[in-house]
């Protein structure tokens, strides 16, 4: 897959540190994102830029996409300069975002109907990881097709698992992503309650940093805590979709039930801030 022509779609605080990481493994991208003003900085880096999802396809061989939900997937693939509407036969689109199993079966079917090939490919991981090219890639989709996409996942990540047919890479990032919730909610709760006794943020951190439940998340969303720093990594937005999703997966088991419930509260306040800004939800 070295030489072949590789497309982006979606340049959001992830696809752009991804892009810019096949760029650096030499591969010759084209991006495109419905804000055109995101794409200067991958153009000054040397990725061409095409006009919509249906010129960006004619032009490449492997298509990533990274955007917010199902919505922007049906309207890439759907919209009328969109993936399907070049009928094009033989590409691959490998689909990062994390949306419902559901659409990515859909837009298997519609793809294969075509005569291209589908993967839904999402990622654990965020900034920090899409720019050292350490993400964890879950994959649904055939394996052959899988295969030839391995040496480009593998770029952009630590770890490219195939875990089952299409959808299943999503269904395996929600399950991971409740994981997450739960992590946030908890670190969260666990400083909120050290702090009403007067324990110094900083002393409590230290604690967890050096314990057996020290992780790179705590680590990161630590230091983000004590400089009140919740500018988007990832967007508590987006954990609440993932939760929905997860709920409409059939997920309700006891701590999923509470999770669910307080980033959905904490959304309309602080949907566009980093998902550790459930941390002034839990503190009102
Ligand atoms: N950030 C993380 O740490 C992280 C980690 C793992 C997975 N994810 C997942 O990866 C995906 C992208 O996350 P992100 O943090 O990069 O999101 P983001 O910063 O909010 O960017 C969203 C991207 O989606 C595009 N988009 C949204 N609606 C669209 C539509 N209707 N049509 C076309 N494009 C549309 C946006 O285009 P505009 O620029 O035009 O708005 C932008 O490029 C999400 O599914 C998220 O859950 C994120």
């Amino acid at each position: 897959m070295s030489t072949k022509k590789i497309g982006w779609i979606g340049l959001g605080n992830m696809g752009i540190p991804i892009s810019q990481q096949l760029i650096k493994a030499g591969y010759p991208v084209t991006v495109y994102n419905r804000s055109k003003e995101k794409e200067a900085s991958l153009k000054a880096t040397g990725a061409g830029i095409a006009a919509s999802p249906k010129e960006l396809i004619q032009q490449t061989d492997v298509v990533f996409i990274m955007v917010s939900n199902d919505e922007a997937i049906s309207e890439i693939f759907n919209g009328d300069a969109g993936l399907l509407s070049a009928k094009t036969t033989g590409k691959t689109i490998i689909n990062m975002s994390t949306v419902s199993p559901g659409i990515s079966k859909e837009m298997a079917a519609l793809c294969k109907e075509q005569g291209n090939h589908y993967l839904d490919a999402p990622v654990s991981g965020s900034v920090k990881q899409a720019e050292e090219g350490q993400l964890v890639i879950m994959v649904g989709g055939e394996e052959n097709i899988f295969e030839q996409a391995k040496p480009v996942l593998e770029k952009l990540g630590k770890l490219a698992l195939l875990v089952g047919g299409n959808g299943a890479g999503n269904t395996a990032k929600l399950a991971i992503n409740t994981l997450l919730g739960f992590h946030a909610q908890g670190l969260a709760e666990a400083i909120v309650f050290a702090q009403q006794h007067h324990i110094k943020t900083e002393d409590m951190l230290n604690i967890i940093n050096n314990s057996a439940l020290g992780n790179v998340f705590a680590k990161i969303k630590g230091d983000a805590i004590i400089k009140d720093n919740y500018q988007a990594a990832f967007a508590l937005k987006h954990i609440a979709k993932d939760l929905r999703l997860a709920k409409t997966e059939g997920l309700n088991s006891p701590l999923a039930k509470v999770a669910y419930q307080t980033f959905q509260e904490a959304e309309a306040e602080y949907g566009n801030e980093d998902i550790i800004a459930i941390i002034k939800q839990i503190s009102k």
